[in-house]
């Protein structure tokens, strides 16, 4: 086995949106999470600035039930490109919402069954090329961002890679949990191998406390992998089972991301992204902090 034969170029990337989002209920009864925003940009925008960011420009969604809102997010709209022109108003700020003909591709899971049935439902477009995955609830802040830095990972070492962070011990059963191998010389010592991928153990079965993050990359055979895999926890199809059967089989790496990550997908983490990145803009860093200092007392 060697790297040699998984260093294809990476130029895809799956978004699985299908989710329920049921911790943000009543608001994502008729809005996706994926939508819901960050101040003035959508998780998926972020997301997917991310992606492009890292060169991958092939963005394939699944969706499903009630997720029309981010396919339409990023079409063209005709009517408020035209009124915002006739009245003299610039639209630059769409630019981000703008995706070249042909790069946008939508699968549809029918049932949330899982992170794991939710990749598996996009193998037809992701063909025999390694593709990337992306989260959306999971909002990665670095420069360079998280996929960029993972595929400065991926050119050194090919195979799969995951992006982990180190938590404290006492939070690891909230998470899926790597063994971590042979740590390498490359890139400061941020890639490890990985030995093996555990599914919210119990701290004191944990074999680390490096957590994965919302970011992979993987080779296609992952898609067999899928297609055999019954339920795992919780009676979903879990992706992590799927790459667990991957290590041993092909090159396996997790990659420390130099960042911060915000759990969007919980309220708290919401709240928390939303503070931290106002409190970076310039246009309004100095209103916020004065906000929050007064609600402070
Ligand atoms: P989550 O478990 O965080 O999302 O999945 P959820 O199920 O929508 O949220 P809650 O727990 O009910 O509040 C992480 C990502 O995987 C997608 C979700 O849309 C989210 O972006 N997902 C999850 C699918 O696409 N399909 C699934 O079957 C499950």
């Amino acid at each position: 086995m060697t790297s040699q034969s998984y260093r294809k170029p990476l130029r895809k990337a799956v978004f699985p949106v299908a989710g329920l989002g049921t911790r943000f209920l009543p608001a994502t009864k008729a809005i996706p999470k994926e939508m819901l925003p960050i101040i003035d940009r959508p998780l998926i925008q972020y997301a997917v600035d991310e992606a492009r960011e890292a060169g991958i420009d092939q963005l394939i969604f699944v969706t499903g039930r009630g997720k029309t809102a981010i396919v339409e997010h990023f079409d063209t709209a005709y009517e408020l490109e035209t009124t915002m022109s006739e009245r003299g108003k610039s639209f630059e700020v769409l630019e981000p919402t703008r995706v070249q003909p042909g790069n946008l591709v939508t699968v549809r899971q029918q049932v949330p069954m899982g992170l794991g049935h939710a990749i598996w439902c996009a193998r037809a477009i992701v063909g025999d090329e390694p593709f990337a995955i992306f989260l959306p609830d999971e909002l990665m802040i670095g420069s360079p961002g998280c996929m960029k830095q993972m595929v400065d990972a991926y050119d050194e070492v090919g195979g799969n890679l995951i992006s982990v962070l180190e938590v404290p011990y006492e939070q690891v059963s909230s998470y899926g949990v790597i063994a971590p191998g042979k740590r390498l010389d490359a890139l400061d010592g941020a890639l490890c191998e990985v030995t093996g991928l555990v599914e919210k153990p119990k701290v004191e079965d944990a074999p680390s406390n490096l957590i994965i993050s919302g970011r992979y990359i993987l080779q296609p055979e992952v898609m067999r992998v899928l297609e055999g895999q019954g339920q795992g926890a919780g009676g979903e199809i879990q992706l992590t089972d799927a790459m667990a059967r991957m290590i041993g089989e092909q090159p396996f790496h997790a990659v420390t991301f130099a960042g911060r990550r915000y759990d969007c997908g919980s309220k708290v983490g919401f709240v928390e992204a939303t503070l931290a990145l106002a409190l970076e803009r310039d246009d309004m860093a100095a209103e916020v902090r004065e906000i929050a200092q007064r609600l402070l007392g």
